[in-house]
């Protein structure tokens, strides 16, 4: 195997638990982050006679523990792109079959919509009893991904199934699976972003907080699974996400023709740009001076370029950003339906710590059918949760 970057960005959570295998954990964290993975180690209380805090942490991964403060399960769930338990003994197979959550690698188990891999180790009659083989028998209906266990000589003299799947083949079932599931491979994704400016003279013109934050966030999740991405930005102050083509635009109608050119090639759309609904009808060629006491200005409708591309046929998947005040669900309901989208994904702009310029966001998910609530996250974590809804509802792609 190469040391190429395979899993760029991929962010794994490694639980190791105590079997004598846990000595091959600085070798599988080695070979992951050669990969490009960002890996979070979690260890259990016995996989600490077998491999040290300090050994993980030199060969580079982060090794964490329940000590911090606030809900370091949740974190470490949400940040996930895939939680793999190598060594997973015999016992641990069992606590989670059972839905166990005593400590951080369980808790962090249950909380994720990550998928859950595990590399087994244990003795060849362990493995092969009818308690272990129930058990994986539900944890496998529940799609956990077992990688292993090999078989041959064993840490206890005897020779069978039950030794851990070495660091490199796990490295590669992990490969695989993005490979086989977690990816938009083929999908070509266009995302708008960031605040539109509506000019009013060379020196004036109409603008809005936005700064690009939650569109980047997506257009990078989207890159991250394998979309090929478009975004079409506003002008902002943050770096391109790695991978992903940018359209530099200043106003709606701009944004709205640099979507719009790429109608041919879009099986997603996401709109989070927050687009200017009307601009001044006349952009003065000289700046305005300051004579009268009073000004007005007529303003005109802007394009609607989410309704637009929903009206597209075939139309792309389809997903908006309502930002809101006041009553925020039968608001951007309303607003799902009349533009005739697939999500709508609502924010609250009136809000202590979210909405526009945060580094977070509280979202509601709305589709034609029901309403779903999630807490106020990073907007990085809302975007990965967000494109996992986006996997699931595509015909065409299986959820990661
Ligand atoms: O950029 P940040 O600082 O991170 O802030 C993020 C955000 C709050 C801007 C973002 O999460 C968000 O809510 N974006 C949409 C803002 C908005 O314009 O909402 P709206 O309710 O006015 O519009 C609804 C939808 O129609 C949006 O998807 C918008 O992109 C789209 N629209 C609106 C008007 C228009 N003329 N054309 C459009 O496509």
């Amino acid at each position: 195997m190469q040391d190429m970057p395979s899993l760029p960005g991929r962010r794994i959570v490694l639980g190791i638990t105590g079997g004598i295998a846990a000595y091959k954990t600085p070798e599988l964290v080695r070979l992951l982050h050669a990969r490009g993975a960002l890996v979070r180690v979690v260890l259990s209380h016995s996989a600490r006679q077998f491999v040290t805090a300090g050994a993980l942490a030199a060969v580079g991964a982060q090794v964490v523990d329940d000590r911090g403060p606030g809900m370091v399960h949740i974190e470490l769930a949400r940040w996930a792109d895939a939680i793999l338990i190598a060594p997973a003994t015999a016992h641990l197979l069992s606590r989670l079959a059972a839905g166990a959550a005593d400590d951080l690698l369980t808790t962090a188990c249950l909380a994720t919509e990550a998928p859950l891999c595990v590399a087994p180790a244990m003795n060849r009659v362990m493995w092969r009893h009818a308690a272990t083989r129930a058990n994986c028998a539900l944890l496998a209906e529940r799609a956990v991904v077992f990688i292993g266990p090999a078989e041959g000589p064993q840490a206890c003299g005897e020779d069978g199934p039950g030794r851990m799947t070495e660091p490199c083949e796990i490295v590669a079932a992990l490969e695989r699976l993005w490979a086989a599931h977690g990816s938009l491979q083929g999908v070509r994704a266009v995302v708008t972003a960031g605040a539109t400016y509506e000019a009013l003279d060379p020196a004036r013109g109409f603008t809005n907080r936005s700064t690009g934050k939650m569109g980047y966030a997506l257009a990078a999740a989207l890159a991250d699974q394998g979309a090929s991405v478009t975004l079409v930005s506003g002008p902002t102050a943050l770096a391109p996400p790695p991978g992903v083509r940018i359209m530099a635009v200043t106003s709606a109608a701009q944004m709205r023709d640099a979507v719009m050119a790429c109608r041919e090639e879009m099986d997603v759309f996401v709109g989070a740009a927050a687009v200017a609904d009307y601009r001044p009808q006349t952009v003065l060629a000289r700046k305005l001076k300051k004579t009268a006491d009073a000004l007005t200005i007529t303003f005109v409708r802007n394009p609607d370029i989410l309704a637009e591309v929903a009206a597209l046929t075939p139309p792309p998947f389809t997903v908006g950003f309502a930002a809101e005040t006041g009553d925020l669900e039968s608001q951007a309901r309303a607003k799902r339906a009349r533009k005739g989208i697939d999500l709508m994904v609502a924010n609250p702009i009136d809000e202590e710590g979210v909405g526009f310029a945060h580094d977070d966001n509280r979202v509601l998910l709305i589709d034609k059918d029901r309403t779903v609530a999630w807490a106020a996250a990073p907007k990085t974590e809302v975007a990965r949760a967000l494109v996992r809804e986006i996997i699931k509802r595509l015909p065409r792609t299986a959820p990661p």
